[in-house]
């Protein structure tokens, strides 16, 4: 998790990392459990309190931020919210409800993380969160493909403090914040980068903002018909809600070409990791006793293989025991994915998840099946890997 972000940036008092507060404009009473509210900061977010089903796109992350669905099996969030590239089942995913402790509320875990490959903490801020089931009964939130809504007063929401320095909601918050140019953002923040990132909140006087634990979620607004589209992610700001330090959101626009081609080529899409995913479906058998290859040519990939390159091995055999699989890169290295594990159990349907990075990705990769006892036999179903 890169809840650092804010510390690279500008020492203490950058808010970026974890979660984030809403606040409404001054004077608006926050529904919400006073969490956070002994804080005697000046420039305190107010919040108000979203409905129940306000906007069902909303999610919360264990990890401490927020996300909104983007399709029903998949989180748009933060990159700094999320680890590398790769399988991982340790993202809680909330939904379905304002109350994060609502007995009804719908209850994920990720299965995969896509992580911008340009993310530089803060640039290129966004990620992608496989769920290991879809979410049928909630609106999905659409994405901003040009920057026609780029500009406005955009609504955001979130768990996150509710004043500087606060403690995270558990009701969801919502605020509106109008937009701020690139030039004036840069008053604040010389390092903005204008086509990445989008800034809101009342330039002059402040008083509403996300704040620590809001990032990853969505900054939005209505479009042409009058439906939510998502036209930022919440990433840092320098404190929360000051006056002449705006929120800094990851500019959606910019990155929907890449969301999208992300999403349909996450594992279980339409297109897996376009370019970066290879399979061999064929079957091979394997002798009792003996070794069998199933190739897998790749070719069009540039560079190295990943760290966190994903194996997926299917096997249908009588005895998993008798069997010795490695996946055998192009130079010849070997890397163990079984050493006779399993028993007496059968068949091996199993993703592994390897360190790839000394590889280049180019050449043919082998799935390498021996047999080391006799008797039972089998057959390679088929094999995936991401690179
Ligand atoms: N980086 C923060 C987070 O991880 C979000 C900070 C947003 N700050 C702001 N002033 N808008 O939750």
């Amino acid at each position: 998790m890169s809840r650092t972000l804010s510390v690279l940036r500008r020492a203490a008092l950058l808010t970026v990392g974890v979660a984030a507060a809403l606040g409404a404009a001054a004077g608006q009473s926050l529904a919400a459990p006073p969490a956070g509210n002994d804080d005697v900061q000046p420039q305190v977010v107010g919040g108000t309190r979203a409905a129940q089903g306000e906007f069902p796109f909303m999610v919360r992350l264990s990890m401490g931020c927020g996300g909104a669905l983007y399709k029903t099996d998949v989180v748009l969030t933060a990159a700094h919210c999320v680890g590398a590239t790769g399988p991982t089942t340790s993202i809680g995913v909330t939904a379905g409800s304002v109350d994060l402790q609502d007995p009804n509320r719908i209850t994920r875990t990720s299965t995969y993380v896509y992580r911008s490959p340009n993310y530089n903490n803060p640039a290129s801020d966004w990620a992608l969160i496989k769920l290991n089931s879809p979410i049928t009964n909630q609106a999905l939130l659409p994405i901003a493909t040009t920057t026609a809504y780029d500009s406005g007063t955009f609504t955001v929401a979130g768990w996150g403090a509710a004043t500087e320095g606060g403690g995270q909601q558990r009701y969801l918050l919502k605020a509106q914040v109008p937009f701020i140019s690139d030039t004036q953002c840069r008053q604040a923040y010389s390092e903005l980068v204008p086509n990445e990132e989008i800034c809101a909140g009342n330039w002059s006087s402040g008083g509403v903002d996300t704040c620590q634990g809001d990032s990853g979620g969505p900054m939005f607004r209505r479009d042409n018909n009058n439906a939510w589209i998502q036209v930022g992610i919440v990433s840092w700001g320098y404190g929360c809600a000051r006056p002449e330090n705006p929120g800094v959101y990851a500019q959606v626009s910019t990155f929907a070409a890449a969301i999208a081609s992300a999403a349909a080529g996450l594992p279980g899409g339409s297109n897996p990791q376009p370019g970066r995913t290879f399979e061999n479906q064929n079957n091979y058998n394997i002798p009792d006793m003996g070794t069998v290859n199933s190739p897998i040519a790749v070719s069009g990939a540039t560079g190295a293989a990943s760290a966190s390159a994903a194996i997926e091995v299917n096997i249908v055999h009588t005895y998993r025991g008798d069997l010795v699989v490695d996946l055998v890169a192009p130079d010849g290295s070997v890397y163990n994915l079984l050493n006779r594990s399993g028993g007496s159990a059968d068949n091996v349907n199993q993703t592994f998840t390897k360190n790839l990075s000394s590889e280049t990705a180019n050449g043919t990769w082998n799935l390498r099946v021996r047999d080391a006892a006799s008797a039972d036999t089998g057959y390679i179903n088929g094999w995936k890997i991401t690179l």
